[in-house]
């Protein structure tokens, strides 16, 4: 499986991703509003062995891409989709923090909505992040998803209880999208 947008190449983990991906997940500042991080060596090796693990099962309901910049065949983030209930899956990212500012986590969001919708048949796409975490909330906002709504207190990690902004998009939504943007 690889998706392919104006600078990215969004691809399978493979193990030699290992270094490349304890970069950023080792990185405090990355995993400040993530569940998880940040990450040991060994952390960081399950993960990719869980990603590994994703691309052999049927049916198949979890994707975890490396994301690599076309340009320099570098390995700067990772992006996911995860089909929680039936026709209805939640998007991820996370990127290098030399990466940010860039555009890149919403070339990479475009893609999964893309991938969602015209190849796995999605109904709904949602995504949620910290309050706190604007860098993530604008980029779901720039991809057309809609705020839902505030989810209060409703997940424990790293010792504490955390709310969630909500996001999602609808199928009729994106094919709207998607005309506009082929229209302009
Ligand atoms: C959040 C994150 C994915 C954003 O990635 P990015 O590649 O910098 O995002 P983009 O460059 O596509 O930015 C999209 C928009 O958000 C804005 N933005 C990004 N980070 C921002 C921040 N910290 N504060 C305010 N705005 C921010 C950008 O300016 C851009 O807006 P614009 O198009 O109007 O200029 C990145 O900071 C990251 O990997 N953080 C750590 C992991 C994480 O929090 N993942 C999300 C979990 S929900």
């Amino acid at each position: 499986m690889q998706l392919e947008t104006r600078q990215l190449i969004i691809r399978e983990f493979t193990v030699e991703d290992t270094l490349a991906v304890h970069d950023y997940a080792s990185n405090t500042e990355v995993a400040k509003y993530m569940i998880w991080g940040p990450n040991t060596e060994e952390e960081t090796a399950s993960f990719i062995d869980r990603a590994i693990e994703m691309q052999r099962r049927q049916p198949r309901l979890d994707y975890e891409f490396a994301v690599e910049l076309k340009e320099e065949g570098q390995l700067i983030g990772v992006c996911g989709i995860h089909l929680s209930e039936p026709l209805q899956g939640e998007i991820g990212y996370c990127f290098h923090p030399y990466r940010w500012g860039r555009g890149y986590a919403s070339e990479s969001a475009k893609a999964l909505l893309q991938f969602g919708f015209e190849n796995l048949g999605l109904h709904r796409i949602y995504a949620t992040c910290r309050p706190e975490n604007i860098g993530s909330a604008k980029v779901m906002e720039k991809i057309g998803m809609k705020y839902e709504g505030h989810l209060r207190g409703h997940m424990r990690h790293k010792g504490k209880w955390h709310d969630s902004f909500q996001y999602s998009i609808l199928e009729d939504e994106y094919a709207e999208l998607a005309l506009t943007s082929k229209r302009v």
